[in-house]
């Protein structure tokens, strides 16, 4: 089991996997009709789960901590559709071609989305091992889920445009040991944007994927 801090992935796969990787990406933001920047880092989160499983993605089942919601957080408020789980319902679309299974979970609503998914509030004691067998997944994704700014609100009451860094460590020390859990003995926790007090302009450099 490892643990990878996928801001530090500083090199992708081979150009073919990344160009494929760009055409989908692309196509999904298309039909869907979001804008540049969600399509942006939809490719960089995809980009990221396909480098640290050495592109061998068949068949492997994804658990996306903090996938986005459509409303009921922080995020609606101030980002609009920018956080909406667009990882999520990319694979869930593409699922017979990729090979991949996902499962998320937001805090937010989640209501009407068809990937399979929970709403669930991370903070909560157990919330995962309450809900998943042991050994469950190949790799567990947190794509800025620590510097969320609805966990600050949630932890400390306090309006920000990221979480502090003691929210977010008090969500790993929450977590980490469930993730342990319920990932395979082999199994990868991926995530970037660990809890920080940056401006929104830093922010979104951090969404960028370094080709
Ligand atoms: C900045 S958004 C990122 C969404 C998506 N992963 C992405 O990268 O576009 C962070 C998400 O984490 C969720 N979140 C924050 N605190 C949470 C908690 N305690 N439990 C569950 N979800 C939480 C928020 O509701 C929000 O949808």
């Amino acid at each position: 089991m490892k643990f990878v801090d996928g801001d530090n992935i500083s090199r992708y796969a081979s150009s073919e996997v990344y160009k494929t990787a760009n055409e989908k990406t692309k196509e999904f933001a298309k039909s869907a009709g979001c804008s540049p920047l969600v399509w942006w880092s939809l490719l960089g989160q995809y980009m990221r789960v396909l480098n640290v499983l050495n592109q061998d993605i068949k068949g492997k089942s994804i658990l996306d901590l903090g996938c986005g919601s459509n409303g009921g957080t922080e995020e609606k408020i101030k980002y609009g559709s920018l956080y909406e789980p667009w990882f999520s319902r990319f694979v869930y679309q593409n699922i017979q071609e990729l090979k991949l299974n996902i499962f998320g979970i937001d805090k937010g609503d989640l209501e009407r989305e068809e990937f399979p998914h929970m709403q669930l509030n991370l903070l909560e004691e157990k919330a995962l091992i309450n809900n998943f067998k042991k050994n469950s997944f190949d790799i567990i994704t947190a794509f800025r889920l620590f510097n969320s700014p609805e966990l600050e609100k949630e932890t400390y009451n306090r309006i920000e445009y990221n979480a502090s860094k003691e929210s977010s460590d008090k969500l790993m020390n929450i977590l980490s040991w469930q993730i342990k859990e319920i990932l395979k003995p082999e199994g990868i926790f991926l995530y970037y944007g660990v809890g920080e007090e940056v401006s929104p302009n830093k922010n979104i450099n951090k969404l960028l994927p370094v080709l």
